[in-house]
């Protein structure tokens, strides 16, 4: 008999329970505040794991109670949401998507399971792969943008970091992919409403990265608050139980979100806390965060002939094995150094090195940037100057460690006369500082705008109705560009924010998300061409609000939009094309595509398609491009995308140099889900195309055709 069974066989119903039963240790507020749970919990084997805990003394300590004080030993796991590094606060995932590196994504993730293993860590709340293309919703920042195929990717990487080459490692923690599914659709573009998506949009966009994930290894999964088409995902057997374990295959654990197995009650499909308990259960839910609802409702629920113990043990047996597969039977104190892992300096050179590579720069007039010599007056203005950057789910990061941006500008450019004013604050209505702020404006050689989002306007339950500059940021900005004077904007946000009055007017505008610890250093790098720019936008960025969704990946309509032609697809009142389009971003060179080569031309079903593009840097400077491939099936049994992304590479060259990039792409990579959502290969022509962005008018394009 297994350890697993003989301790199945040991335990009583609350013990099974106990295993089931995760509870908030409070050390960081991450949801509504629920009653925790206490070391007496602990040792009558009522809890099973605890999240918002963490740092090797503490963690040891509350383990020795299980593993010693307990009847049955068991070990407790430890998690907590390490979205962008633990202790080094890296780049928010949407910044790390711009870097469009895999590579780097791995790297970060492999730097905060250090991180996060050393301070006796053994889960981490993440990646967070929901796709969105609603830039209202404040979790947007948390994701890898609007394109499933990048989300996918990103999900390999991240598990690949934090898994390493043995989850029972001292320095591995197990990755939680979240929020399936389909949270990043909210209804209105507000936090925790109803996600009522297509089957097929389900199918092509919103599942995909999940599936990934559970290929590339994920061993938990959280599902979503949201409802989706009226079923609860915390209550959604057909998509938990069939599609995800049975179709998919995931045999690990599902973790209920922060208290979404009691708001099932909230949600209308369940009278009182055995019912919810059940339904989540019977849902295929293993683990219920900080409700409490299995401890309160199971019991009853078996009692009212609404679930069967024999459920709750399933559920016990996988929450166990990933325990065995954590090595936490084996060494439940493994994870766990006392002060931390070292190598914590070490890590912010690797977060300013992600930092650097997820800024994006929109526009560059005049090449004002990088700032010349004969620049020597910086005026810097904004309430985000001096704000902290680690935004959202900045995990044990300091907000006293981080490097502001005023810092960074200090620090790089100590030779220059840099002087400083709020003038008016990131929110609310403050503006007493508003005219001292254009006053000192008027000297200045430079104006740099540190404007945009404060951390707090970001992230989970930071829904936007209007999402541009708070508060009364853009009289500021409109005082600063009424003195005509070289401008640079640096925007700190966790979304797109829609400020075309801003793009269209200032010299300069770059996109610095929440950079993390080294952000100010990072900007400066970058302003001061010390780091030419290399970041890439992960989502489409719209003129309006009114435009979104907006993204590259949209059925042609039966009408295409054609401003001249008053019945086709458009708005009377705006544009139909984003400010900025996905994968935009400048350089302090520039860079030239051509002679796209797609072969054969004849592609047979079993066959590969070699794709070939030359890139040259026809700037003077050296940097580094980022070509995007793009399919098109123009004819289909479905309406396909205008765009689908199939892949994206990135390639250095010197000023000058010209140099070939290579794709093999198969056939397969062609498939489409028919009319039955069933994958399928259709003869005829594709348009393949490559480009610096989704910007249809820069693209090149080559015609190839599948034959059957
Ligand atoms: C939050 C989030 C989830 C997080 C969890 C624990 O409400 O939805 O992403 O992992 O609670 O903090």
């Amino acid at each position: 008999m297994s350890r697993i069974d003989e301790l199945l066989a040991a335990m009583t119903l609350d013990e099974k329970i106990g295993q089931l039963t995760m509870v908030n240790a409070g050390m960081a507020v991450t949801g509504p505040v629920v009653t925790g749970g206490g070391t007496e919990a602990v040792r009558r084997g009522r809890i099973g794991s605890f999240l918002n805990l963490w740092g090797a003394e503490t963690v040891h300590v509350t383990q020795r109670i299980a593993v010693e004080e307990s009847r049955l030993r068991i070990p407790l796991f430890f998690a907590f949401d390490v979205i962008h590094g633990h202790r080094t606060t890296f780049p928010i995932p949407l910044a790390e998507a711009a870097a469009f590196d895999p590579d780097l994504w791995e790297e970060t993730a492999r730097a905060a399971a250090i991180e996060a293993a050393g301070d006796g860590l053994s889960i981490v709340f993440s990646p967070m792969i929901d796709v969105t293309r609603d830039p209202r919703w404040g979790r947007i920042a948390e994701g890898a943008g609007e394109d499933p195929w990048v989300t996918a990717r990103l999900a390999e990487a991240k598990l690949r970091g934090l898994h390493g080459a043995d989850l029972s490692a001292g320095d591995t923690v197990a990755a939680v992919a979240k929020h399936f599914c389909a949270y990043g659709a909210p209804t209105a573009g507000r936090e925790y409403t109803s996600a009522d998506v297509s089957e097929r949009a389900l199918h092509e966009v919103y599942l995909p990265p999940f599936a990934a994930a559970v290929a590339a290894g994920v061993v938990a999964i959280m599902p979503a608050f949201n409802d989706l088409a009226g079923v609860p995902m915390t209550a959604n057997a057909p998509l938990l139980r069939g599609l995800l374990r049975q179709e998919l295959g995931f045999d690990g654990v599902i973790i209920s979100d922060y208290n979404a197995v009691a708001e099932l009650i909230n949600h209308g499909v369940a009278g009182d806390v055995a019912e919810a308990a059940a339904l989540a259960i019977k849902a295929g839910v293993d683990i219920d965060m900080v409700a409490r609802a299995y401890e309160r409702g199971l019991p009853s629920a078996i009692e009212r002939g609404l679930v069967e113990v024999t459920l709750i043990e399933e559920a016990v047996r996988r929450v166990l094995v990933l325990k065995e597969r954590l090595g936490l039977f084996d060494d439940p104190y493994r994870r766990g150094i006392a002060g931390g892992a070292p190598g914590h300096e070490q890590r912010r050179v690797l977060g300013r090195e992600i930092a650097r590579r997820a800024i994006v720069l929109l526009t560059n007039a005049h090449d004002l940037l990088p700032i010349a010599e004969e620049i020597r007056r910086i005026a810097v203005v904004g309430p985000l100057a001096e704000a902290n950057m680690l935004g959202p789910w900045a995990g044990a990061g300091r907000a006293e460690e981080a490097v502001t941006i005023l810092e960074g500008l200090r620090s790089a450019l100590a030779n220059r006369d840099i002087v400083r004013a709020e003038g008016v604050s990131a929110g609310g209505d403050d503006v007493s500082g508003l005219a001292a702020a254009i006053d000192l404006c008027r000297s200045a050689d430079l104006i740099i705008l540190a404007v945009g989002e404060t951390a707090a306007m970001s992230g989970e339950a930071a829904s936007r109705a209007d999402p541009g500059l708070p508060g009364r940021q853009r009289e500021l900005c409109e005082a600063v560009l009424a003195l005509s004077k070289p401008t640079v904007a640096i925007l700190s946000c966790g979304r797109p924010l829609m400020v075309p009055w801003l793009t269209d007017r200032a010299s300069a505008v770059l996109v610095s998300w929440f950079l993390g610890l080294e952000a100010g250093h990072a900007i400066a790098d970058v302003v001061t061409g010390r780091f030419n720019p290399t970041g890439r936008l992960p989502v489409t960025w719209p003129r309006h609000v009114g435009q979104v969704p907006i993204y590259f990946a949209r059925r042609p309509s039966g009408r295409p939009a054609a401003p001249t032609d008053h019945y086709t697809s458009k708005y009377i009142d705006e544009s139909v094309t984003p400010l900025f389009p996905f994968g935009h971003g400048l350089s302090y060179t520039r860079f030239t595509l051509a002679n796209l080569r797609a072969e054969p031309a004849a592609l047979r079903p079993d066959g590969k398609l070699d794709i070939a593009v030359e890139v040259t840097n026809a700037g003077a400077r050296d940097g580094q491009a980022t070509v995007f491939l793009f399919i098109r099936d123009p004819v289909a049994s479905v309406a396909r995308p205008v765009l689908e992304l199939r892949s994206f590479a990135r390639i250095r060259l010197a000023a000058g140099a010209c140099e070939t990039m290579r794709w093999v792409l198969a056939a397969s990579d062609l498939a489409f889900l028919g009319p039955d959502l069933k994958p399928r290969l259709e003869p005829g022509e594709f348009d393949i195309f490559a480009g610096e962005s989704a910007d249809p008018d820069r693209l090149i394009s080559a015609k190839i055709r599948l034959t059957i």
